[in-house]
């Protein structure tokens, strides 16, 4: 039981009919509280994420199973058995907020650890590698990969024609296309950090380190047909497994592994290990166990939690850090910022992207600054008062870089696109292959036949077996 009160607390008389002058005169605008409704209404909708705006979230608990403390001294990770409490948000890519969930796209396989040295969030995909390289070119994936300008559908001509333009996108595409590229639910797909990040121990070495979670309910996918049925009856699929499995206590987990390199076999390597469109053999670094994931609670509030949660690559604790790949650069100032035009400059203090350790940044003000504003404290450093002491002890190992600054190719420098996607396919039984041509002949639809036969080239530069798989598929000659 509750009493309906206007915002500011004063009873709410009458909440079915407005007040006008007689039972058949206009408003009087003293009905303060129909104002109210109205004005609220108006603003109840925000901003939604440009990419991933579908998606699901809850809150978990991450355990430590195994001792990796000689790689990094994250405090998330100092001892076996440690728990930290994590939000984790999984979502569609282009799709908008009202989209159905079982569509054939990546899916993000975003974490928040709430770390006692701060968050750290992961905010990784459900595929170990990207269709790019490049930072420069993530807008226009957006625009391809979104609805067109004139007709407002989306565009398997825009969509086939920017990612058959970059030799790197075939990685991804081939994954995406492949039976993996309907996962059935949140719950059977696993998800991936896709980056080189790093590690510093305690010792104050540099590891560099892929992160993988392993989902503990097995891989599930949708066929086309399959999602296109379950579409039409459901368009909330993946939302609903997750919400009703946590319901019922059947709280879905993922192992999570890791991939060290020693910071020098960085330069030792035959393939770029900074570049997103690569994995690293298992068979060179080999998976090491760290902990679970588990999710166990929903959200009470879906737009309080999930809808205003902010994950941010720039969000990293001691111990655990960035490397030199530009796409993870360009990460850490895209999300933020996203962030602070979606919920506004003091997002942090949103109860689900609060710190749960003490937080003294000396930023003030700014719109929605609601936990006191570090009262009189004096906001200027240095001060002579003790106050926004830096830490320095945190301190990273130098970095070395070289080389001159210029808009350096990729494409020429280091041009190997093909050997990846190559193996991956090579990796497939023939029905599988078969899945593939078949997905990728329904994805690319009516996208005119210059693309198609640009996208058949590629795919036989990675195996001609594949090559002549989707140009069959397709009706093309090959
Ligand atoms: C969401 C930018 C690449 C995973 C977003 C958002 C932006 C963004 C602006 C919306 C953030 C928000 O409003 O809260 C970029 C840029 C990229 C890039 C500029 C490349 C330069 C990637 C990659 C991955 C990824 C490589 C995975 C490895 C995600 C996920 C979300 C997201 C999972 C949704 C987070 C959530 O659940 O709130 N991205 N992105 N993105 N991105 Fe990226």
């Amino acid at each position: 039981m509750s009493k309906l009160t206007t915002a500011f607390g004063a009873p709410v008389v009458d909440n079915q009919n407005s007040m006008t002058a007689g039972p058949r005169g206009p408003l009087l605008s003293q009905d303060v509280w129909l104002f109210e409704k109205l004005a609220n209404l108006n603003r109840e909708i925000i901003p939604e994420r440009r990419m991933h705006a579908k998606g699901s979230g809850a809150f978990g608990t991450f355990t430590v199973t195994n001792d990796i403390t000689k790689y990094t001294r994250a405090k998330l990770f100092s001892a076996v058995g440690k728990k930290t409490e994590m939000f984790a948000r999984f979502t569609t890519v282009a799709g908008e907020r009202g989209a159905a969930d079982a569509e054939r796209d990546i899916r993000g396989f975003a974490l928040k650890f709430y770390t006692e040295e701060g968050n750290w969030d992961l905010v990784g995909n459900n595929t170990p590698v990207f269709f790019l390289r490049d930072p420069r070119k993530f807008p226009d994936l957006n625009k391809a990969v979104k609805r067109d300008p004139r007709t407002n559908l989306r565009s398997a001509t825009n969509n086939w024609d920017f990612w058959t333009s970059l030799p790197e996108a075939l990685h991804q595409v081939t994954i995406v296309m492949s039976d993996r590229g309907i996962p059935a639910s949140y719950r059977h797909m696993h998800g991936f950090g896709s980056h080189t990040y790093s590690f510093v121990s305690a010792d104050h070495e540099r590891f560099w380190v892929k992160f993988h979670f392993r989902t503990q309910q097995g891989i599930k996918n949708l066929t086309d047909a399959e999602a296109a049925a379950l579409v039409g009856s459901d368009r909330e699929s993946h939302q609903r497994d997750l919400f009703d499995a946590i319901e019922r206590q059947d709280f879905p987990k993922w192992t999570l592994s890791i991939q060290v390199m020693p910071e020098a076999d960085a330069e030792k390597v035959p393939y770029h290990p900074f570049d997103l469109t690569k994995v690293w053999p298992k068979k060179d670094y080999p998976l090491i166990e760290v902990g679970v994931v588990e999710l166990n609670k929903n959200a009470e509030n879906f737009f309080a939690d999930v809808e205003q949660s902010a994950f941010a690559p720039n969000n990293l604790v001691p111990g655990i850090s960035v490397s030199p790949d530009k796409m993870l650069q360009a990460r850490l100032f895209a999300y933020s910022d996203a962030q602070r035009y979606r919920l506004g400059v003091n997002h942090h203090q949103i109860p689900v992207n609060a710190a749960r350790c003490p937080v003294h940044s000396n930023h003030r003000d700014g719109a929605m600054r609601v936990d006191g504003n570090y009262g009189g404290t004096p906001h200027y450093e240095p001060n002579s008062f003790g106050h926004w002491q830096e830490q320095p002890g945190y301190r990273e190992p130098p970095l070395k870089i070289n080389g001159n600054g210029d808009f350096w190719n990729f494409r020429e420098d280091d041009a190997d696109y093909y050997q990846q996607p190559g193996d991956l396919f090579r990796l497939m039984t023939p029905a599988q292959q078969q899945v593939l041509f078949e997905n990728t002949a329904r994805a690319m639809g009516d996208a005119p036949d210059f693309i198609k036969q640009r996208h058949i080239d590629n795919c036989t530069k990675a195996d001609p077996a594949y090559g002549a798989g989707v140009a069959r598929a397709l009706k093309q000659p090959g």
